[in-house]
């Protein structure tokens, strides 16, 4: 790419700044205004990390926010609906009607969980303005609601006992149609009782987004969830997942609550055990033949040995036995060596990757934010600055598009999208990628 066509600081600065402001909306953002109207949970905590370089504040409510819809047993919920935007999203309050479930909170949520960025969303943003986030007690405030957040994944989501948290819908993982879930998802009943609308589809092309069929899956798990009260102790539940990028954010995020005890003065020992437990039991994914890390399905007790972006996620983690193979893995045919400005969400080689659906196939700037910061945990510093030069370039010169062909780099889904300009934004303050 050309020196020429690369957005400088100022441009990536002020023109991400100024979606997070269209986005904001009083109290958190919204993801995108049309596709996804109210405010979800990881999002949210890729939003606040872009936040803090020009808005301190808004980073702390945007998290705070999210924490305020807590439920009593302690987790963060995948969606905090805006009732006044009901019908712009399917299944909306409407469907969960979560004040109806025991232990939920006043706001309206879904049921469902999301990755736990939020601890390392936290710590970030603290050190942004440890100033500010000290005058509002923001860590103080925030320390007992995280360990209830990751004491739920530990209490109520380690249905095998092995230290990872399961996730009980495609939605969960934050990647909903990887080809991770096919196999588990094919068993699902597609005959849920409500009816399924998509009005998705009225913000995204349908060849970019999961299918009809895809749909009536999700949506007869997540009423059969709701149906059990959301309490996770349905044992026939069909749909139960340990995925590698959810597990990896987790134990990286108490690392960073690790971080936030000290910084309060607490004892920091008990994060670092809970990171270690869930760092060696992620080695029970890792699939030597393929240089990657699969998903276990644990209802099948099988490992799923496909490759996708979520089995490179462990790169995050310091000391991981297989960073080396990782890497390798990642600059190879079915990643970067594909031909790839970004590395896609699934194996280029394989025969039904798609560099437009969703996550199968084509490249997301959460995912390459991460594997950035993954790479320069591992001393790959010239791979970590090129990537973050592709990140800022694309996201700008598309206008924050939410994915991208990761060959061409054409523009998928909606635009306008807050975690790319967040992530962008992150990438353009604290690289020297520019
Ligand atoms: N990704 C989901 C959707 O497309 C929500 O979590 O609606």
């Amino acid at each position: 790419m050309d020196d020429d066509e690369r957005p400088g600081a100022e441009e990536v600065r002020s023109a991400a700044a100024a979606l997070l402001e269209e986005n904001w909306t009083g109290d958190h953002t919204v993801p995108a205004t049309g596709l996804y109207p109210h405010q979800w949970s990881w999002d949210s905590g890729f939003i606040a990390v872009g936040l803090r370089h020009v808005a301190p504040e808004r980073a702390q409510r945007e998290l705070e926010s999210l924490m305020a819809a807590q439920w009593a047993d302690g987790r963060l919920p995948q969606i905090v609906f805006d009732l006044d935007r009901d019908d712009d999203y399917a299944p909306g309050d409407s469907f969960w009607r979560s004040r109806t479930i025991a232990g939920a909170p006043e706001r309206p949520t879904a049921g469902l969980i999301q990755p736990p960025n939020h601890a390392w969303a936290a710590l970030l943003v603290h050190r942004a303005d440890p100033v500010l986030s000290r005058a509002r007690r923001f860590l103080e405030e925030a320390y007992p609601r995280l360990v209830a957040w990751h004491g739920y994944l530990a209490a109520r989501r380690d249905h095998r006992g092995a230290g990872l948290a399961a996730v009980v819908h495609p939605w969960e993982s934050g990647t909903d149609n990887s080809p991770l879930w096919d196999e588990a998802l094919a068993a699902v009943p597609d005959t849920p009782t409500w009816q399924v609308t998509r009005p998705d589809l009225g913000h995204a092309a349908a060849a970019e987004r999961p299918g009809r069929k895809e749909y009536a899956r999700y949506f007869w798990l997540a009423e059969r969830y709701r149906d059990h009260g959301c309490d996770d102790t349905d044992e026939d539940h069909p749909f139960v997942m340990e995925d590698p990028c959810f597990n990896a954010l987790w134990a990286v995020s108490e690392l960073a609550l690790a971080e936030i005890a000290t910084e309060l003065g607490r004892d920091d020992a008990p994060h670092r055990a809970r990171a270690a437990r869930i760092a060696a039991a992620l080695e029970g994914l890792y699939l030597p033949e393929l240089g990657i890390y699969g998903a276990r399905d644990v209802v099948r007790d099988a490992l799923v040995r496909k490759t996708t972006v979520n089995g490179l996620v462990p790169l995050v983690l310091p000391g991981l036995p297989h960073a080396a193979e990782l890497v390798d893995t990642l600059r190879g045919p079915g990643f970067l060596c594909g031909g790839a400005l970004l590395v896609p969400s699934y194996d280029l080689r394989a025969p039904d990757a798609d560099t437009a659906l969703y996550w199968r196939g084509p490249a997301w700037f959460n995912m390459n934010w991460v594997l950035v910061a993954g790479l320069r945990e591992h001393l790959e510093g010239p791979l970590a600055d090129s990537l973050a030069r592709q990140v800022i370039t694309l996201a700008v010169r598309h206008g924050f598009p939410e994915y991208v062909d990761p060959i061409t780099g054409e523009p998928h889904g909606t635009r306008d999208f807050s975690w790319t300009a967040a992530l962008a934004l992150d990438l353009a303050m604290t690289e020297s990628a520019l």
